[in-house]
């Protein structure tokens, strides 16, 4: 088969990772995928900043929308960042020209995602987002393909690495939350706005894109009830020890069946015993827990940010364009996503 012409969007800490993985791992997907990938083109702001990875070899396009208008080009990559913006233009216009778009961007799925699916639908064309969830963890996959038979009871885990990075550093090295913020965004797991790390807000995109999936809802990022860690101190977590419990910022969301199906969406620094799954999971990684009424509970952990992790489900999204292997971005007919009644988690 012919090979699949892809181009990428925002080179930062991962479009760096995305080209590094395609050139060292090329045979091994080409095979996996039954083609060749070729990264045709390349766009960021800055052309000239050094990424660590020689990008010399690459067609350059100062204009995004040159992306999408160029006809050698099967699949966009959006790795830009930002809900609205530059961001969201590129992907409605891609999906519009009726290309693929992969896109690692939870705030601009959180908000535009039902948009773009619609639109994806309209086009007869891919929208996929493992990236945008749980870094390398391919949840996504997992939820709508290994999952996709279940009703899911519940979704819930530990959907922000810089979070859990800076409560291990809190709790193994009694740092402040400045220390071990500052530690965190020294190893590139922060946001560009650390803000929506810290208040919960990126928890909150993952977990609204979670329960779309695990649902069949429509997703509703407004719903999200959010606290961060902030305000915590290093006595609380010493505290929690003392109560044999460990402090994590967890996401959770559940259909509450005595009311309605109503939806509770939250993200709040919780008391996990000490001897529960979640409370193991170490450093920036993330780890996602779902129930289903057959399969029972699983529970995924891995990388929830960095390089290597998100280029690793960026590019299993890539390759499964490659294969004609995708179906609905939210497993079913946007069409077919129901309005759950929004519950109010102060209220339960
Ligand atoms: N800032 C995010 C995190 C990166 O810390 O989890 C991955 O979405």
């Amino acid at each position: 088969r012919p090979p699949l012409r892809v181009a990428l969007a925002g080179i930062g800490v991962v479009g760096g990772g995305v080209v590094r993985l395609l050139e060292a791992n090329r045979e091994l997907i080409a095979r996996r995928a039954g083609r060749p990938i070729e990264i045709v083109a390349l766009s960021a702001r800055d052309r000239h900043k050094d990424r660590g990875v020689d990008l010399s070899a690459y067609r350059w396009e100062d204009d995004m929308g040159a992306l999408v208008a160029a006809d050698d080009i099967d699949v966009v990559v959006e790795m830009v960042g930002g809900a609205d913006g530059p961001a969201l233009t590129l992907a409605r216009q891609a999906l519009g020209a009726g290309k693929a778009l992969v896109t690692a961007n939870k705030a601009m799925i959180a908000h535009h995602g039902i948009d773009l699916a619609r639109l994806a639908e309209e086009k007869d064309t891919p929208l996929k987002y493992e990236a945008a969830v749980a870094g390398g963890i391919p949840v996504i996959k997992a939820i709508r393909e290994g999952a996709s038979a279940n009703e899911i009871a519940r979704v819930y885990g530990i959907l922000n690495g810089t979070c859990n990075y800076i409560l291990t550093l809190m709790e193994r090295e009694g740092a402040s939350f400045a220390d071990a913020l500052a530690a965190a965004q020294a190893e590139g797991y922060a946001e560009a706005d650390p803000t929506f790390d810290v208040d919960g807000v990126d928890a909150a995109h993952k977990l609204s894109i979670l329960a779309a999936l695990c649902f069949g809802t429509r997703l509703d990022i407004g719903a999200v009830a959010a606290t961060g860690i902030r305000d915590l101190i290093a006595a609380d977590i010493r505290e929690a020890e003392a109560l044999g419990h460990r402090v994590r910022l967890i996401g959770m969301a559940e259909r509450d069946p005595a009311k309605g199906g109503a939806l509770y969406q939250h993200v709040q620094p919780c008391l996990v015993p000490a001897d529960h799954p979640l409370a193991y999971v170490p450093g920036a990684l993330n780890a996602v827990v779902a129930e289903g009424n057959f399969v029972g509970r699983l529970f995924f952990e891995g990388a929830g940010a960095g390089a290597g992790p998100t280029a690793s489900a960026i590019v299993a999204d890539i390759i499964d364009i490659a294969r004609d292997e995708y179906g609905p971005a939210f497993a079913m007919p946007v069409s077919a996503l129901d309005e759950a009644p929004v519950a109010d988690p102060g209220a339960r």
